[in-house]
């Protein structure tokens, strides 16, 4: 069906993965050919904001637009670093494109390391990932050798150099500014945003951050062309496809290139085969756990940045884990807040403090001795984590209606996501 649009995954092969030859043979390193001897690095980041390619991470942040931040003309190192940390429950969808096709995301980085005009860039790569980093070694290699990457690429005067970095294996790695410190050798603690990284990131340096999905999507751009990219999507504001990964209580839990806009119950139905064992959808989460649970009034929503977001929750990275409905509600979102919980990197209160007593009040309502103090008490601890959503207008080119959180007390986004699926527990599963 509409698994025929496929270009992220338009080599993945089952089991297998595509090295230096077969990349080449189908088509692979002719964008960055283009990218070097046809177009200024201004055109690239010109076409990136053209077709539209938002970050693919869980934010949704414009990606040229990211890259225009980048100041141009200044002399000094700049940095481009891939965040392949993704430790985010329930998504794995990084980990299939390395596992797939690792020179894609080599292209992707080199096209974006010349756009920005950047010489040295970065793979940080999840600790548990060993066989995505065992694919991406040889694929540097590889395109070392053929002469992609290094000193003077195909000969177009453009060096550049891409290190892979282990992550040390915890959740907060994956926030960019803590991803930032651990690559620097320190403890990871967010830091404070502004300034944002694209002025002052790796050791102070201007520093572009991008996820793994993004930069892949980036060798299709140049060689299809932004037009082109943009009218993959099924949505009028969509461009491109997502990646989308499924798990929890489906028939098939597998991950799936789409285009962006295929309505939320059409995935669940024919790409995961349905709830499993012929019993009912109860809900989903639809971009992994620091998203707000959506329910069966939600199965026409597209899955698209601005829709779900409508729907008050967003699209983050896209991998969707179902609930059938067996399940307790309250249980499920115990389990993810003792995760956000465990993971907390303890530097700011609400976020150290905050999450243990969501986690102690959830077990007391669990437990069945909570009375509706503690509601209240988890209700004004969801508030005090992460603010209160508003949406109102937004001028500039940015977009016109913008949802944003006022008196978010947590340093950084960890506890505000882990909010996400408490405060929808609260407003679409109170009865339980
Ligand atoms: P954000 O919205 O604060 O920032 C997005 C990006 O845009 C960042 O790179 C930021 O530096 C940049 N940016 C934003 N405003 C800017 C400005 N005015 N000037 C310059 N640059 C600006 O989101 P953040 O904190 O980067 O990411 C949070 C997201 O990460 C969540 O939405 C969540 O879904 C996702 N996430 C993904 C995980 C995964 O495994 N893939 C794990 C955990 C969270």
């Amino acid at each position: 069906m509409r698994e025929d649009v496929q270009v992220l995954f338009k080599n993945r092969r089952p089991g297998e993965t595509l090295f230096l030859d077969g990349y080449r043979a189908a088509g692979g390193y002719q964008a960055l050919k283009k990218a070097l001897t046809r177009m200024t690095p201004e055109e690239v980041v010109e076409e990136v904001k053209a077709a539209g390619l938002r970050g693919r991470g869980g934010s949704g942040f414009p990606t040229g637009q990211k890259w225009s931040f980048i100041p141009r003309g200044k002399p000094g190192i700049k940095y481009l670093v891939c965040n392949g940390d993704e430790m985010e429950p329930g998504t794995y969808k990084d980990r299939q494109l390395l596992l797939a096709d690792p020179h894609q995301l080599i292209e992707g980085l080199l096209i974006a390391a010349y756009a920005l005009q950047t010489e040295v860039a970065y793979i940080f790569l999840r600790y548990a990932y060993e066989d995505c980093a065992r694919r991406v070694e040889r694929a540097l290699a590889e395109a070392r050798q053929a002469g992609f990457l290094g000193d003077n690429i195909l000969g177009s005067g453009f060096s550049c150099e891409v290190r892979l970095h282990r992550s040390a294996g915890r959740y907060i790695l994956g926030e960019e500014t803590a991803l930032l410190n651990g690559l620097e050798g320190r403890r990871p603690n967010p830091r404070a945003k502004p300034p944002f990284p694209v002025n002052e990131g790796l050791f102070g340096r201007p520093t572009v951050i991008n996820n793994v999905e993004t930069l892949a999507n980036v060798p299709h751009i140049i060689g299809g062309g932004a037009a082109w990219y943009r009218g993959l999507a099924l949505t009028e504001d969509g461009a491109g496809t997502k990646i989308v990964g499924l798990s929890g209580h489906l028939e098939k839990t597998r991950c799936v290139e789409l285009p962006l806009g295929v309505p939320l119950g059409e995935i669940i139905e024919h790409h995961g085969g349905g709830v499993w064992r012929g019993r009912r959808f109860k809900a989903c989460l639809p971009g992994g756990a620091s998203t707000a649970f959506l329910t069966r009034e939600h199965l026409s929503v597209p899955m698209d940045f601005d829709a779900l977001t409508a729907a008050r929750s967003r699209l983050g990275t896209a991998c969707i884990t179902v609930f059938d409905d067996r399940t307790c509600m309250l249980a499920a979102t115990l389990n993810l807040t003792r995760f956000f919980a465990r993971e907390s990197c303890g530097w700011c209160t609400p976020c150290r403090d905050g999450l243990a007593m969501v986690v102690w009040l959830l077990e007391k309502i669990e437990g069945g001795t909570a009375n509706q103090d503690d509601i209240h008490m988890l209700q004004d601890q969801a508030r005090n984590i992460s603010g209160q959503t508003m949406t109102g207008a937004m001028s500039g080119p940015m977009r016109k209606d913008y949802v944003f959180k006022v008196g978010a007390r947590a340093f950084c986004p960890l506890a505000d996501g882990a909010m996400a699926p408490v405060e929808a527990l609260l407003r679409l599963f109170r009865d339980e």
